[in-house]
């Protein structure tokens, strides 16, 4: 079975990305792709600032962008609608197409910690999604949501650490690259031999998110995993794509080097069997054991972008572990993960509209 889709948002680097990897997809046929009003009735080709290193697919480029509203979605009937909006936008605009009844992965961060909205990272909580149930109550529609991009790559690997050996705290200080900031981002005057220590709203993100990918179903929706902390600290630095980010934590367990990355190049998926996904990759977190390793240059692009890469774990004189792990931000951290969590509903489907 094939699954029609939509990008809302088609023209930012988030949703440049998605519209990239739907146009050779195996299941999903895009059939649908919004921007502002300003850029409607024009060709793709004609009003994007394409941005990404590979080429624009053809079949995109003639495509017709339309205005993002109900009506075009509704003339479009998709089985599945990706939003890759600005926050403001999004948060009206996802609930708009909930009410309707349609399906929505959203990238933009409203709703993120509402109980009954799953909040994706599927190799880590893919069972999560059945939580979607609970929205009927509000909603004829489902809204599933992308984590922020440096909780993404940051619970990839928390993930096996806790099954493992127990958390107690995470500290984490990012290197987050510009592409994060979307098309318009940041100035090249405020960031050309610059870091900007504080990205908005991004610390609280990534300390509470994790809380919730990592946490429990309950009849209620998702219960915050409460066992641990996380405390983060982020700057935006002067690299185009691949956020880079530097842990410190404390488990459980006493634990040694060797231990945390066996338990990290084991990993594979959550407790749902078979999360055969064309997305996935098929080692979501490699080590390396290089002294200077991860590098976004070089690193970003592991697993089409979709792995993450550890590097430098060590431990010190208190057991407190110490690494690096790198992801694609726009890859791992934003788009690829938006697809996957699609293709992780396409599965699901019956029991999804139900
Ligand atoms: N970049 C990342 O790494 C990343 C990672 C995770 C999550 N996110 C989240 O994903 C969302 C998209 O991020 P982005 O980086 O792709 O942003 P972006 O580059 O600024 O793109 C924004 C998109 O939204 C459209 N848009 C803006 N205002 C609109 C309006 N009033 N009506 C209809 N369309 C409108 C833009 O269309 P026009 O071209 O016509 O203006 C563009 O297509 C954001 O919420 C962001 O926080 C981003």
């Amino acid at each position: 079975m094939r699954f029609n889709v939509i990008v809302v948002g088609s023209t930012g680097l988030v949703g440049q990305r998605l519209v990239y990897m739907l146009s050779k997809h195996p299941w999903f046929n895009l059939i649908g792709i919004t921007a502002s009003r300003d850029k409607a009735n024009k060709k793709y080709k004609d009003v994007v600032k394409w941005s990404l290193d590979s080429k624009m697919p053809e079949s995109i480029m003639e495509m017709e962008v339309y205005d993002t509203n109900l009506d075009i979605i509704d003339s479009l009937k998709p089985d599945i609608v990706f939003t890759a909006l600005p926050t403001e936008v999004s948060k009206e605009f996802d609930i708009q197409l909930v009410k309707k009844g349609y399906i929505v992965v959203s990238h933009a961060s409203n709703n993120r910690m509402d109980k009954e909205v799953p909040l994706l990272n599927p190799e880590v909580n893919a069972d999560h999604i059945n939580i979607s149930k609970l929205q009927g109550n509000k909603w004829k529609g489902k809204l599933f949501k992308v984590p922020n991009c440096a909780t993404s790559i940051l619970t990839l690997v928390l993930k096996p650490i806790y099954d493992n050996f127990g958390l107690r705290h995470v500290f984490v200080s990012t290197m987050q690259a510009l592409s994060g900031a979307g098309i318009n981002g940041v100035s090249s005057m405020a960031i050309l031999d610059n870091i900007i220590p504080f990205i908005e709203h991004e610390e609280e993100k990534i300390e509470n998110e994790s809380l919730k990918i990592l946490g429990e179903v309950t009849s209620e929706g998702i219960k915050l995993n409460e066992s641990f902390y996380v405390s983060a600290s982020v700057h935006r630095v002067n690299v185009l794509e691949g956020h880079l980010e530097s842990v410190y934590l404390k488990t459980n367990k006493d634990v040694d080097v060797e231990d945390i990355k066996k338990s990290l190049i084991e990993f594979k998926e959550n407790k749902i069997k078979n999360l055969s996904l064309p997305t996935k990759p098929l080692q979501p977190i490699i080590v390396r054991n290089e002294k200077d390793r991860p590098q976004p240059r070089f690193d970003r692009n592991e697993g089409n972008g979709m792995s993450v890469v550890v590097g430098r774990v060590r431990k010190d004189s208190r057991n407190w572990i110490k690494f690096n792990v790198l992801g694609h931000n726009t890859i791992r951290g934003a788009a690829g993960n938006g697809i996957l969590i699609g293709e992780l509903i396409a599965k699901n489907y019956n029991d999804i509209i139900q």
